[in-house]
């Protein structure tokens, strides 16, 4: 089977298990262990802030962001497809006690007209009062869409100029450093905090990164804790994320350069892809178009040999390139797939 449902389904390299196995570790709750310490200086120049802070996993990274940004009984606005909003369990209405406002975006991306017209004041005994923005980049559900610079930057300061919070949940900000060729630090440090994951497209078996200013670090430390999500010797998967970050951030542009070549694939065979959308390592692909529901392409897909997965995008499947797969594989799910749907093109 050639598994193109998402890059969290990547395993750990024989080279990555080797950096695993020889980590120096200590205790990283009392802030000894060696090589967590280290992913989190690296994390930190990285992500453009003084600190980074070691997680789990990239939802509780969004979920602390969201509690030491905002403040209870208020809003966070953010794009209605988010992760935030629609794969976090309700996170932050339970942890951080935040209403949702979830906002129709374009490609994943909202602009500072909607901001503005969203944004509540203070004052009103009816209306909570907004106090963070959260924004996604790439952006998952919009098909691994990236924010142009320029926009991310004027968003950035309307929310700014407004007196928000600003929280970017960059679990795949890697990819979109790459794609768009600027450093993921200028992306980072427009925001006051950062998330990104390690075991998506980075290839780790598990972890996360939040990074911002030392004194919100602190913070995200008690929360992290709270949470527990304190861990003792971390150093053996903290090591995998050095090892990601010195082998597998550069080679992200294979992966998007893969997703290109299966959506011009099919598109030349007659499937509907959204080409414009393919600006990283996911490719939109319509079944809704070909006249089909979701799983039942998902199957017809699956029984030629190829995993694709469903979205929160209405008609729309997804393939994802990753590390795991070769050019033999995406090769092959360039035929299997049209092969596979090819009785529903002008059906
Ligand atoms: C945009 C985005 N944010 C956050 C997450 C959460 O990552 P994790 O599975 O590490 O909690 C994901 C996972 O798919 C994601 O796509």
């Amino acid at each position: 089977m050639i598994d193109l449902r998402s890059d969290t389904k990547t395993k750990p390299s024989q080279a990555m298990r080797e950096a695993m196995a020889n980590a120096d570790v200590g205790d990283e709750q009392d802030r000894e262990d060696p090589t967590v310490l280290e992913l989190e200086r690296r994390g930190a120049e990285l992500l453009g802030h003084d600190e980074a802070v070691y997680l789990p996993t990239a939802t509780m990274g969004n979920q602390i962001a969201l509690l030491i940004l905002g403040e209870r009984a208020t809003e966070v606005v953010v794009e209605d497809t988010a992760h935030i909003v629609v794969s976090e369990l309700g996170g932050a209405a339970a942890h951080a006690g935040l209403q949702v406002h979830g906002v129709r975006g374009d490609r994943g991306r909202i602009s500072s007209e909607q901001i503005r017209e969203t944004m509540h004041e203070d004052g009103s005994f009816h209306t909570p009062r907004t106090s963070v923005v959260a924004l996604e980049n790439t952006h998952n559900n919009a098909g691994g869409t990236v924010w142009p610079l320029d926009e991310l930057r004027e968003v950035t300061a309307t929310a700014r100029e407004l007196g928000l919070k600003l929280h970017l949940d960059g679990a795949r900000l890697m990819n979109a450093a790459i794609a768009s060729n600027v450093a993921a630090a200028e992306l980072g440090s427009l925001f006051d905090t950062v998330t990104l994951c390690l075991s998506k497209g980075l290839g780790c078996p598990l972890g996360a990164l939040i990074a911002g200013s030392s004194e919100l670090m602190h913070r995200a430390r008690m929360e992290k804790h709270r949470m527990g999500g304190a861990m003792r010797q971390a150093g053996i998967v903290a090591a995998a994320g050095v090892y990601a970050l010195d082998h597998n951030v550069e080679r992200l542009a294979e992966d998007h350069a893969r997703a290109r070549r299966l959506g011009d694939a099919w598109a030349e065979q007659g499937l509907p892809v959204d080409l414009e959308r393919v600006q990283t390592n996911f490719v939109h692909l319509e079944a809704s178009a070909l006249g089909l529901g979701e799983w039942e392409a998902v199957g017809l897909v699956r029984d030629a040999g190829v995993a694709i997965s469903r979205t929160m995008r209405p008609g729309f499947l997804r393939a994802v390139t990753h590390l795991d797969l070769t050019d033999d594989d995406i090769d092959r799910a360039a035929e299997l797939v049209p092969q596979a749907l090819g009785a529903y093109v002008d059906a």
